[in-house]
């Protein structure tokens, strides 16, 4: 449960509400969206279009939004109409604080949220890729860095952590969550919400976390952005709440409702979703804000006549802040008058808005001081390292043919691609707060690490080849580095693609690269899986580099030359060729799952498998597994592994397990992940690795919302992949074992 109030805080809440006026009660209601409202002669979204466009360059934009004139919603604020603003420049914060403390009736505090998704300042790496780090430890310390960082900028509210399963990798936004498993994704959630929340030793230490996008809306269909979304209650239950469930449990204390319809209800009006499941079942203590601009286009998706209709529909719901739309503020009073929303709906939206802000310490705390404002003008070095070290545990080397890597540091490198040479490029989908200046490239950290780099833009995911520069690429280096993948506009939100083989004319350009019989080293910038089956044919050596932050340019470096042993391991599954998607491991077998017998579940024109699997990862040592064992363990299963370091460095490698329920009441997963541990070892090292597997762990919900522990036979897996083999079978009662709880059926 979340972290609760004192009984003082309550009680101030409790008598703040009291004498609340109905209209003030729905201000803390509507989040306000800033908008820029002009100064220039032509509308403010077309100056983005000619922008993205190219009709009017970066500069250009720049100068005009100088003269441009922003509405903060002052007045409305004055008014006690607002309860929340996206503003994250802490003077501007202050400003409109101090309207609201010192200018209204009550002086509630205005909370400021955030898309502070992988870092504030010191931008780490995106979720998909920190994911594959498998070091809790280290994501909790990320989000504790950005916590610090964007409440010294007056931002106590991040909309993070994005925690939507994705198996599909059409959709863009698998960019922003921990991929497609719903433990690692459960085991992430954790850490970044215990980081964003926890650390109450000075008020500017902490935030209020957001888990979104409640719910499910990483199964738009067919992998396009904002669509429709069906799926059974088994598959809800045990794959996308899982990280919800797990998140609210640490403490969680806000949410935003997802934009999709969940089988046929938009989760902004979905009372199941958000009261039955979220609130109630799950116990979120805190508020749920809409996505922006959701209540409105709750008319679009037909479920509302008008727009009145579509805030009604949505307090009732249970969804307590309106994000952008000013439905709340402009409607509710007449609702509540009609009688078409009760006023216990609107005391319990508002009581929730009111403790989140007294839980950040908002109502004594209100403001940032300028000793605060000016602490992480310049980025500390610790936030520095750790956004190094986040980087380089989340890449992952997925090719190493003949031990090409790592590079000798004298090595005669030609590196190759525009996006190693692109500072901007680095830091991925949702990074809104950082500086160009903080930004490591590629060509930078290259330059850094190795004595003979020379760089030849060649070309990049837009754009035309330059023949030239791909000669001279070929015949002036030993190896060919070669930096390709997606800009960061590919990738993130509205970004889904049809084909997610590498974009443009990129494979053009290895081939060229090939041909030349250097060798080819592929470091990958991207923000989902890509279809690689010909890269992974053709190309000596594969580093997935996804964005890494900040630090990028520096941890691929140091991964090239061998100065950091690669410890990534893959958080979703790479497919062979797009027609794959969705692919994940977790599936059912089918009654005819593929095989070389023509009547299975498969392609005609495509593998079986995934390209690269969930949890797949190389290193430059080797590892072996041996002597699985699992015993009883009064309400666990003991499970051991020996895990020996064969090669000659020393290397961190995952130890992964996992577990089937062979036959059960409703078919289950083939493989289903449920404990990890890292162990580095030294060369020729082995090592027992035991873990424990609660027996409660073992189950799933069904369609009927039962949480089922069926005694039966179960085999576990332990090894380096979900690819693995190495199983133990175990038959498991489950008398007087504790049960996890129900879900509502809707
Ligand atoms: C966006 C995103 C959501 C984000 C919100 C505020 O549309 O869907 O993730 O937090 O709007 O920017």
């Amino acid at each position: 449960m979340g972290i609760a109030l004192t009984k003082e805080q309550t009680n101030r809440v409790e008598e703040l509400l009291s004498k609340m006026t109905l209209t003030e009660k729905i201000g803390q209601m509507n989040q306000e969206s800033v908008s820029i409202v002009g100064g220039f002669d032509v509308p403010f979204e077309q100056l983005i279009e000619m922008m993205t466009d190219g009709r009017l360059s970066k500069e250009e934009f720049e100068n005009i939004m100088k003269t441009a004139k922003t509405d903060y919603h002052e007045d409305a604020i004055r008014e006690g109409k607002v309860g929340s603003l996206m503003v994250q420049d802490p003077e501007k914060c202050n400003e409109l604080q101090k309207i609201a403390v010192e200018e209204t009736r009550l002086g509630i505090p205005l909370i400021f949220g955030l898309d502070v998704i992988h870092g504030f300042r010191s931008v780490y790496p995106i979720a998909i890729a920190e994911a594959g780090s498998f070091d809790t430890e280290l994501m909790e310390k990320t989000a504790a860095m950005a916590a610090k960082e964007s409440r010294c900028s007056g931002v106590a509210w991040h909309f993070a952590p994005m925690l939507d399963v994705a198996r599909d990798a059409r959709w863009g936004r698998v960019s922003e969550g921990p991929g497609e498993d719903p433990y690692l994704g459960s085991c992430f959630a954790r850490a970044k919400v215990r980081g964003l929340q926890n650390d109450h030793s000075e008020n500017e230490n902490y935030v209020a976390a957001c888990l979104k996008h409640f719910v499910g809306y990483g199964a738009a269909e067919a992998g396009k952005d904002y669509n429709t979304v069906s799926m059974a209650n088994h598959i809800l239950y045990n794959n996308y709440l899982v990280p919800f469930r797990a998140a609210v449990e640490e403490g969680a204390q806000t949410a935003m409702a997802s934009f999709n319809d969940l089988n046929g209800v938009p989760s902004t009006v979905n009372k199941w979703a958000l009261r039955d499941i979220l609130k109630d079942n799950m116990g979120l203590p805190g508020f749920v804000v809409s996505d922006a601009n959701a209540i409105k286009e709750c008319v679009v998706h037909g479920i509302a006549e008008d727009e009145k209709d579509a805030g009604e529909k949505s307090a009732n719901a249970g969804l307590d802040m309106d994000m952008g739309t000013e439905i709340y503020i402009q409607n509710l009073e007449k609702s509540v008058e009609e009688g078409k929303v009760s006023m216990d709906a609107i005391d319990d939206a508002c009581r929730r808005v009111l403790s989140v802000k007294m839980w950040l310490g908002l109502f004594d705390h209100p403001y940032v001081s300028e000793e605060v404002m000016k602490r992480y003008e310049e980025i500390p070095e610790e936030h520095k390292e750790l956004a190094l070290a986040s980087a380089e545990k989340s890449a992952v080397l997925l090719k190493n043919e003949g031990g090409i890597l790592p590079l000798k540091k004298d090595t005669k490198i030609s590196l190759v691609g525009s996006l190693a040479d692109n500072r901007s490029e680095v830091v991925g989908a949702w990074a809104i707060s950082w500086k160009e200046k903080d930004c490591v490239s590629i060509l930078d950290g290259m330059k850094q690490e190795f004595s003979n780099v020379n760089y030849y833009p060649c070309g990049g995911p837009e754009g035309d080849l330059n023949e030239n520069e791909i000669k001279d690429a070929c015949n002036n280096g030993d190896v060919i580095v070669a930096v390709l993948g997606e800009t960061v506009a590919m990738s993130g939100e509205a970004s889904s693609r049809a084909d997610i083989t590498l974009p443009g004319k990129q494979r053009e350009l290895l081939q060229k690269l090939i041909a030349s019989g250097k060798p080819v080293v592929l470091v990958l910038m991207n923000g989902r899986p890509l279809a690689l089956q010909w890269e992974a044919e053709n190309v000596t050596a594969i580093l997935e580099g996804w964005h890494l932050g900040i630090q990028m340019g520096n941890a691929i470096a140091h991964i090239l030359s061998g100065k950091k042993n690669p410890e990534g391991r893959l958080s979703s599954s790479f497919p062979a060729v797009t027609g794959q998607c969705p692919i994940y491991y977790n599936h059912p077998n089918t009654g005819r799952p593929a095989g070389n017998f023509k009547f299975t579940s498969r392609y005609l024109d495509a593998p079986f498998t995934a390209l690269y699997p969930f949890g797949y990862g190389l290193s430059y040592t080797s590892f072996e597994y041996s002597d699985l064992a699992v015993t009883e363990d009064n309400d666990a299963l003991k499970i051991s592994v020996k895990v020996k370091n064969t090669g000659d460095r020393e290397g961190t490698e995952t130890v992964q397990f996992y577990m089937q329920d062979v036959a059960a009441s409703i078919v289950r997963p083939v493989k289903e992940l449920k404990c990890f541990e890292k162990a580095t070892l030294a060369s020729g090292e082995e090592k027992t690795v035991e873990v424990k597997l609660l027996k409660k762990h073992m189950g799933f919900w069904n369609n009927q919302g039962k949480y089922c522990l069926e005694d039966g036979l179960f085999r576990i897996y332990a090894g380096a992949d979900s690819a693995t083999e190495l199983c133990e079978e175990i038959r498991v009662g489950f008398e007087s074992v504790e049960k996890e709880p129900d879900y509502p059926v809707e």
